[in-house]
């Protein structure tokens, strides 16, 4: 099983840069048995669909508009449930259609719902996310700013980044791997950004392996 190569499929929503440390690292020593089936964008302009081209891996783009538009009916409590429902629904058929052995999250911005992750459970397929926060830190989508601002405040010393397991509680699942990032005085936050992303490329490429390795291990003893 660990000589078989692992089935990623990667879902992105812009720039890219941590999907370009996967398809650099895979079939390398940091990556080796692992390869790119298909990157997903919830972005028509993500560059990571033009990354993803260059090194010839399949694209899909997924629409959300086309959902909101299709499914309009939303009271402001629920608003485009039915839409982000049937969306994931359809976001779940496209994925499995390639029979992936795990689902990467590589700054994907889109909240999954039950109708995505029940079907990729049941087919026993996991899915892992990117997160700019140790656990329990700063959960959603503004986690970098937040904690800059926490420092500048007093209240952090240091974040983070972590790869956890996804489930339908945002940015809530158990980690796979996290890393300190200490806080520095006087730093920007477009300097603190670019350390971050810098030790995300390494982390996304350590996290996917370890949840591969333990993958073909639960597979292995099943
Ligand atoms: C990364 O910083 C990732 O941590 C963040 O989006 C960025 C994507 O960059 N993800 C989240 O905030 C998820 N809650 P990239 O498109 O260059 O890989």
């Amino acid at each position: 099983m660990s000589n078989t190569k692992a089935k990623l499929t990667v879902l992105i929503s812009g720039s890219g840069s941590n999907l370009q440390a996967l398809i650099d690292a895979c079939g390398k020593a940091a990556l080796p048995n692992a390869e790119i089936i298909r990157v997903v964008s919830n972005k028509k302009a993500s560059f990571g669909l033009e990354r993803a081209q260059k090194a010839q891996i399949p694209t899909a783009y997924h629409n959300l508009l086309e959902y909101k538009k299709r499914f309009p009916d939303t009271t402001e409590s629920k608003k485009f449930e039915q839409a982000r429902s049937e969306y994931d629904r359809d976001l779940a058929s496209l994925v499995l259609a390639d029979t992936p052995d795990i689902v990467v999250c590589a700054g994907w911005m889109h909240i999954l719902a039950p109708t995505f992750l029940e079907p990729l459970k049941d087919a026993g397929v996991p899915v892992i996310n990117l997160h700019p926060a140790l656990p329990g830190q700063f959960n959603g989508a503004h986690a970098i700013d937040d904690a800059y601002k926490a420092f500048q405040e007093g209240k952090i010393e240091k974040t983070g980044i972590m790869i956890h397991y996804v489930i339908l509680e945002v940015d809530m699942g158990e980690p796979i791997v996290t890393r300190d990032i200490p806080m520095r005085k006087g730093e920007s936050q477009d300097d603190l950004e670019q350390r971050i992303h810098e030790n995300e490329w390494e982390l996304i490429v350590q996290g996917t392996k370890k949840a591969i390795d333990t993958l073909w291990k639960s597979r292995q003893s099943s």
